[in-house]
């Protein structure tokens, strides 16, 4: 038995389906046999992991705060062991831009993109930089913000006029806007779960199908029906491995640890374009991490048992 401490919530667009994911995770260690303490974070954040007296913290945050790098560098801080990749994965996964730089520079593949800070457009003229990225890039463009998740601030520019109204869109969640080429095709989620003894394995791919809209948006993700998931994807045996590789790929590239999830569009042309990198996936019970799980026999209470091992191997590893 571990004196786990359930970190959830926070202050990210992401803290409902944060508490969510918590809830989920605290039920699980308790049938486990744990000793669970949940933790809406806060200010307070400290003193009550030191008032717990905790072993191990389970970081179910998603979003900017949590999923950044941000209470993993705190728990480093406390010595406290934790789940899921450490600092440095975290603040590369959470920021698109430093994502895709990564994966170019390494090979793998990613839609091109242009990307732009706030500052640029304030102090350095950018907004006459817009015409060049239609030569660069082709429409339809998808605005972005760099380091949201759930589709939050994401807007399609079908023409160059539609640029502005996206661009304001994404910088009302952040400083940073990328600016990428449109891949038509299929939406994969394919998650990697780490192995206590090291190294990962991949998970079946998750394929998700939106029902009569272009994609699907942030209410949709969690609104059961309006989005088919299918677990495993119809895929090919060539192009479910080439999907899978890339996928483990990108998880070491960026030094993820313990699970993560790589989204994917895979072109018409059936070459797998690399979207981003979710340090701490969704663990709901619509998430694709659990599903994807469950697709290998891998029940929730087991997946949770096995990430709670990785932090612990890891933490005797470094001890
Ligand atoms: N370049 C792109 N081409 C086609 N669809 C995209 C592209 N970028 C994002 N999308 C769509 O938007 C969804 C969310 O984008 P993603 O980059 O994964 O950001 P988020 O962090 O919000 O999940 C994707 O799953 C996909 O459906
Ligand atoms: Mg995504």
């Amino acid at each position: 038995m571990t004196r786990v401490a359930v970190l959830k919530g926070g202050r990210s667009y992401e803290r409902q389906v944060s508490l969510a994911s918590g809830a989920r995770v605290e039920d699980a260690l308790e049938r486990l046999g744990h000793e669970v303490i949940g933790i809406d974070v806060g200010s307070d954040l400290l003193r009550r992991l030191r008032d717990a007296a905790c072993e191990l913290a389970f970081i179910a945050l998603h979003g900017p705060g949590g999923e950044d790098g941000s209470v993993q560098q705190l728990l480093e801080v406390l010595q406290l062991p934790y789940t899921g990749s450490g600092v440095s994965a975290c603040a590369r996964c959470s920021d698109k831009i430093l994502t895709k730089h990564a994966l170019r520079d390494a090979g793998l593949p990613t839609p091109d993109w242009v990307a732009f800070s706030d500052s640029a457009f304030r102090e350095l003229g950018a907004a006459d930089t817009l015409d060049a990225i239609e030569l660069r890039l082709d429409f339809p463009l998808v605005v972005k913000p760099a380091s949201q998740g759930s589709a939050l601030g994401i807007k399609f520019a079908r023409t160059p006029d539609d640029v502005p109204a996206a661009l304001v869109a994404a910088f009302s969640y952040g400083r940073n806007v990328v600016l990428e080429r449109y891949v038509p095709g299929r939406d994969l989620a394919v998650s990697v779960l780490g192995r206590v003894g090291g190294g990962a394995e991949v998970l079946p791919i998750v394929e998700a199908i939106p029902q009569g809209q272009d994609f699907y948006d942030f209410a949709s993700r969690y609104d059961i029906g309006r989005t088919l998931f299918e677990c495993p994807a119809e895929l090919d045996d060539v192009l479910t491995a080439r999907v899978q590789q890339i996928a483990l790929d990108a998880y070491e590239l960026l030094g993820c640890d313990g699970f993560a999830r790589v989204d994917m569009m895979v072109g018409d042309d059936d070459e797998p374009q690399i979207l981003e990198i979710n340090p701490i996936p969704g663990l709901t019970e619509t998430s694709l991490l659990p599903q994807a799980a469950d697709a290998a026999g891998i029940a929730f209470d087991e997946l949770v048992a096995r990430v709670v091992e990785v932090a612990q191997a890891r933490a005797t590893r470094t001890a």
